[in-house]
């Protein structure tokens, strides 16, 4: 007995998502369009929505859809905008995200040790211009968010020689870190680290979280956001950097998305921007983990890749 049998996806149809799914279950009736298109007469039609964001502007809540699947690792934007029926089930894509964020956090941290920025504009104005790259091997690396994602990006900047200080909610040990602190703690925690990697997701509880008062404790680090933009107090990121109390910072995530052209950040000279593509979702990742909460839900099973509402993760 299918869980559900009328979905509706607000993604990119030419994703092929719909697709993929018909292939796999034919018993399905699948709508296929884009956020913008989604209207009240698909969400009071379907059972189920899958998307990275509630369609714009919509309150899911009203509606009497039974499961909610994101397309991402996160559900902030399910949280966030109204939340969801209160009955309803709401799913994450697990994928291969860790792998995807650690690589970018390595490049980005490479990438300022050997300032490819100075070698790139140099080789354009045809100058041999020797300096000395510093070395990955040796660093002290702060990860703030000890979670699948923390953790998977610990464990690569280990293999490099570095070592590593997490910063979590319960302060509980895990490996490869050689400490984990609590939140409480993580200014002390964090304090000579060479970079400081956030990997939160965006909760009540870590809204703001890296504050000015932490970003002042992080003196000399270079900071890298790859969760949420809005776990870091923007405004005070700006002045630190401006301040020139971080070395700099590489953004992925910024609390309004795309960066409006007006964001300081965009005129700041020691910041790396990037459009939150450190962990982009593969589509066949997204099939594959309906498909699998599908067949849990079906089995009467909760579903691993189930998300509690109130904790947010
Ligand atoms: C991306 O940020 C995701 O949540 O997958």
């Amino acid at each position: 007995m299918s869980f559900v049998r009328r979905v509706v996806i607000g993604d990119r149809p030419e994703r092929g998502l719909a697709r993929a799914l018909r292939a796999e279950r034919p018993d399905l009736t699948v709508r296929d369009l884009s956020r913008d298109d989604v209207g009240e007469m698909d969400l009071s039609w379907a059972e189920a929505y899958i998307g990275f964001r509630p369609p714009r502007g919509t309150q899911l809540s009203k509606y009497e859809l039974r499961w909610i699947h994101s397309t991402g690792a996160g559900v902030d934007g399910f949280l966030e905008f109204g939340g969801i029926p209160s009955n309803a089930k709401l799913t994450r894509t697990d994928g291969a995200f860790g792998l995807r964020i650690a690589e970018y956090c390595v490049a980005r941290a490479l990438a300022e040790l050997q300032d490819l920025t100075r070698c790139e504009r140099a080789q354009r104005a045809r100058r041999w211009e020797f300096f000395t790259p510093r070395e990955l091997a040796g660093c002290k690396i702060g990860v703030i968010g000890t979670g699948r994602i923390g953790s998977e990006v610990a464990r690569r900047f280990a293999a490099f020689g570095c070592s590593l200080v997490g910063v979590s909610r319960s302060g509980a040990a895990t490996a490869p870190f050689e400490r984990v602190a609590t939140f409480a703690r993580a200014g002390e925690a964090l304090r000579g680290a060479d970079f400081v990697i956030a990997a939160l997701p965006l909760t009540a509880e870590t809204r703001g979280l890296i504050d000015a008062t932490l970003l002042r404790a992080l003196t000399g680090a270079y900071f890298l956001n790859v969760g949420r933009g809005a776990t870091c107090d923007e405004a005070a990121l700006v002045e630190v950097l401006r301040e020139g109390v971080l070395r700099g910072a590489a953004l992925d995530v910024f609390a309004e998305e795309p960066l409006p052209r007006s964001s300081p950040f965009w005129e700041l000279p020691t910041v790396a921007i990037t459009p939150h593509l450190s962990a982009r979702t593969a589509d066949h990742e997204i099939v594959a983990s309906f498909l699998r909460a599908l067949a849990d839900f079906e089995r009467g099973e909760a579903s691993p890749l189930e998300v509690d509402p109130q904790r947010g993760y």
